[in-house]
């Protein structure tokens, strides 16, 4: 069980995050052992860790032998796996990164278990699913975790450690210290729908969408504020644009519905109507935005009362969701800060935002919307409330 530098990995799906996952483990020291079911995946995941490791040297980052090393450490499986997973059978910690399917991702659980041994850690990089429920498909089940790696695995600093309410503290213990020796940035989650990062960050994407639905202010405006008064990388259109508004949509759609339809989550209308025009995004050449050849970017309404006005309204969500993820015991007040932080480079931790704007003026602007629309999705949480009776701040 103990997982150290010696510890042999697996990494089952050798896609986006597979791929990138191999990388990690390998540049942090360990021998690597890397599967797909797809005939080609791993020689196309050879290849990409090829040219990053190129990257690398030619940056300077790493000498040539380090890097050479460092891809001599993975072993790639040539063949598509199929039922027999003994590949795996001398790793000490197998990550599972194939696709978002639940009865795909129990049925490998199930097959790891008769491979390895019985102290193996299992690990899943799921985004949407329950840890629970795929832990339930094993035997031993308190060795099962979640990893919630970010995109690209090897650039994003963060890890979403997500035990279950059987997983053994142990396994627990030791997966966050080797995130830690992996020189990621773990965070401590409970497994509930979204993790910390997924579900904090809806109000970015669905305030943003609302407000344009309500003609408070177009999209290039509405990015505008985010960026140039808010501090943050990419405004909500640009950013769903750049995901992919499909992907986006599918995100959404699971959080609600993981929610029992929490209308805090609900997904919009008009996202749904971009989805099934294909406007999808940059991918598509089309999205909130038009990317096509020779099609001008639309100027925002620079109105510094109109920007602040937008700033505050989506601030005010998002905080009211990190406030009320500590009230439920989603993550501690520093994961949660530090996951939006290095998972999604907000330019602030929103809880310490929260304390800076001061948890009454938060309050004020939450209980405005709340009052003025009379839904449920601006109600603050009772936290919030009872911090700003008591007088109290975050982090002290
Ligand atoms: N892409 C992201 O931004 C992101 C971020 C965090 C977590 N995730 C999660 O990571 C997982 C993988 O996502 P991705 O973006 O890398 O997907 P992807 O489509 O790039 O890769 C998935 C890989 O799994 C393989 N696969 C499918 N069934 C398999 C099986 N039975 N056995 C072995 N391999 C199989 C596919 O051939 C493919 O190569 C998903 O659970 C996803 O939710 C994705």
């Amino acid at each position: 069980m103990p997982l150290d530098n010696e510890t042999l990995i697996g990494v089952i799906g050798a896609g986006a995050m597979g791929s990138g996952i191999a990388q990690v483990a390998a540049a942090a020291g360990h021998r690597v052992v890397l599967g797909d079911a797809a005939q080609g995946a791993t020689q196309r995941a050879q290849a990409k860790i090829g040219k990053a490791m190129d990257r690398e040297v030619a940056k300077a980052r790493m000498s040539r032998n380090a890097a050479d090393e460092v891809l001599s450490r993975v072993e790639y499986q040539w063949e598509p796996l199929g039922d027999d997973l003994s590949a795996f059978r001398h790793c000490g910690l197998v990550i599972e990164a194939v696709v978002e399917d639940i009865e795909i991702k129990r049925s490998i659980f199930r097959r790891l278990e008769g491979a390895v041994s019985g102290d193996a850690v299992l690990a899943t990089n799921t985004s949407s699913l329950s840890i629970t429920s795929l832990a339930a498909a094993c035997q031993r089940s308190d060795r099962v975790i979640g990893l919630h790696f970010f995109n690209p695995a090897p650039v994003m600093p963060l890890v979403e450690v997500v035990p279950w309410v059987g997983s053994d503290p142990l396994v627990a213990s030791s997966a966050y210290a080797l995130m830690q020796r992996w020189r990621k940035t773990p965070v401590l989650a409970s497994d509930t729908p979204g993790f910390i990062v997924n579900r904090i960050a809806r109000p970015y994407y669905g305030e943003a969408i609302r407000m344009l639905e309500e003609r408070v202010a177009d999209v290039a405006t509405i990015d505008w504020a985010m960026t140039e008064l808010g501090g943050f990388r990419m405004g909500p259109f640009e950013l769903m644009d750049f995901i992919g508004n499909d992907v986006n949509f599918a995100v959404t759609r699971s959080v609600f519905e993981a929610f029992f339809y929490e209308p805090r989550y609900r997904p919009s209308l008009t996202q749904q109507r971009l989805v099934e025009a294909g406007f999808l995004g940059k991918k598509s050449g089309r999205g909130y935005y038009d990317y096509r050849e020779g099609v001008a970017r639309p100027e925002p309404n620079r109105e510094r009362n109109l920007g602040s006005l937008i700033v505050e309204r989506i601030l005010a969500m998002l905080i009211n969701e990190a406030v009320d993820a500590v009230f439920i015991n989603v993550a501690s007040p520093a994961d949660i800060d530090l996951a939006m932080t290095s998972g999604v480079n907000y330019p602030k931790g929103l809880l310490a935002w929260a304390n800076e704007i001061g948890l009454e003026r938060v309050l004020g602007w939450l209980d405005r919307l709340h009052g003025e629309y009379g839904e449920d999705r601006y109600r603050p949480s009772p936290l919030l409330r009872r911090m700003v009776r008591d007088g109290r701040r975050f982090f002290e």
